[in-house]
């Protein structure tokens, strides 16, 4: 296997040593990027520079009311840019409104796009939640069905454009965050334009991995996926989408006129942002999405390809480990879903993080229709967990464990869960019990070690971060 040179980035707190339950204290190995990103150093700096600068954004006269509000407004311009919209974007109508983060995004959008009940929503069944749920409320949805590796291609959703009614939009990932495979984009924003179908891109893991396609009409992104954890996020779209009917939110900022009875709306974007917004965020995601411009897409993309490589094939190779989603060599995000035979993947992840200091991500990953389908459970399956979860007990949900890197991800990390993992599964093949007992959580089917070692003791339990919800 080749070796990777440097990481293309490091970020705010790579060295930060955690306790284990063997009373060692070990580098934190932060292999859950798709989940939340550290800090690129350039967006601590950024944001500590502009703090002295930090007053109220549109609606304040004072000269740092003043630099906010440019601050803001250059953040929007930037995030424009990434989103693939050339430099005419505004002249040609599409603008960016700032948001919290995806989720806030998709729902933003679906109820902007007043969608009748009985309008047709294409999507798919690899969809996040977060994809996934919003439609619903709006619309009715028609679903892309995936292989049993969890993928399809760009005929099975010509066949979703193509069945009547005419959807009227189709809402897709541009990249899973379960198995990290990266749809035909290209391909099926062709397909659905020339239906006239609009396309609406989930960019939350495409956006720190891949550039955005700039075809795709509506765009939403996280930026705590890209290394600016301040808690923004992007929504872009035709500023036409906003320029009718009542905002998602109503409030200061977005109005022209009020009387007790009546309102005037303003103009898209502030139209689409009552309140007061978050320039910290705004200025935090400029900082990152200039980082990422410099370091290039070309870099970022050579990095992960390696990492999904050896992250992939490494955990494949061990005995008992089944990634799931794609054939290994296809080309996917540094990403891999995999299960351990035999033994529980909420008390896997739950050692890797006791034992080695690794923390993943464990469970259905907000993707709970794409895990059934991934892990291949029956109807009677899926049945009778459901009634387990219904009456409270999380015990017998489901799952996979996520390793998934970033930017600053090296091979070492890679190699320490594959290592690990290794262990795991070679000591459940051998009925052998793990070297400290632990208890799994009704309430959350979470695991934690029985120990008295600082970090991981009874009453420090209350901290543990829970996977339940999805
Ligand atoms: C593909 C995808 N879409 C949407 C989301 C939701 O993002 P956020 O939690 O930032 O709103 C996520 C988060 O994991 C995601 O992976």
């Amino acid at each position: 296997m080749t070796h990777l040179a440097e990481p293309p980035a490091r970020l705010v707190g790579e060295d930060l040593q955690v306790p284990c339950v063997d009373g060692v204290d070990r580098r934190y190995v932060n292999l859950d990027a798709a989940a939340s990103t550290g800090a690129f150093p350039v967006v601590m700096a950024a944001v500590e520079q502009f703090v002295p600068m930090y007053s109220s954004v549109h609606r304040g006269a004072g000269y740092k009311s003043r630099l906010a509000t440019a601050a803001y407004e250059s953040a929007r311009a930037t995030a424009l840019a990434f989103a693939g919209r050339g430099p005419d974007a505004t002249a040609a109508g599409d603008i960016a409104i700032l948001c919290r983060n995806t989720t806030e995004a998709l729902n933003h959008l679906a109820y902007r796009l007043r969608l009748d009940p009985d309008d047709v929503v294409l999507t798919t069944v690899v969809e996040h939640h977060a994809n996934l749920l919003p439609w619903g409320r709006m619309a009715c949805r028609r679903y892309v069905e995936c292989d049993e590796d969890g993928t399809f291609d760009t005929d099975d959703v010509v066949a979703g454009l193509d069945q009547a009614p005419r959807p009227r939009i189709l809402a897709l990932t541009g990249a899973s965050n379960v198995t990290g495979w990266l749809p035909p984009l290209t391909a099926i924003l062709e397909a659905a334009h020339e239906r006239g179908v609009p396309v609406v891109l989930d960019a939350a893991q495409l956006a720190p991995h891949r550039a955005i396609p700039g075809e795709a009409d509506y765009v939403a992104f996280s930026g705590h996926k890209l290394y600016a954890p301040f808690g923004s996020g992007v929504l872009v779209g035709p500023g036409t989408t906003f320029a009718e009917g009542d905002p998602f939110l109503a409030g200061g900022g977005a109005v022209d006129l009020v009387d007790l009875d009546e309102v005037w709306w303003t103009e898209p974007p502030d139209r689409e942002e009552a309140g007061s917004p978050n320039v910290m965020g705004a200025v935090a995601l400029e900082a990152a999405l200039a980082e990422l411009g410099r370091i290039g897409w070309t870099t970022i993309e050579a990095h992960e390809q390696a990492l999904a490589r050896r992250l992939r094939h490494g955990l494949a190779a061990v005995d008992g480990v089944r990634v799931l989603g794609p054939p290994l060599d296809t080309d996917t995000l540094a990403i891999a879903a995999f299960v351990v035979e035999g033994v529980d993947h909420a008390l896997v992840a739950a050692r890797l993080s006791a034992e080695w200091a690794i923390g993943v991500r464990h469970g259905c990953f907000c993707a709970h229709p794409y895990l059934i389908r991934l892990l291949g459970l029956s109807p009677a399956d899926v049945d009778a967990y459901r009634a387990q979860v219904m009456a409270g007990d999380h015990r017998t949900m489901p799952g996979a464990v996520r390793a998934s890197c970033g930017i600053s991800s090296t091979e070492a990390d890679v190699d320490a869960v594959v290592d690990a993992v290794a262990r795991i599964a070679a000591e459940a093949g051998k009925g052998q019990a793990p070297p400290v007992p632990y208890v799994q959580d009704i309430a959350t089917g979470d695991y934690w070690p029985v120990s008295d070692e600082p970090g991981w003791r009874g009453h420090e339990r209350e901290s543990g971060a829970s996977c339940a919800r999805g």
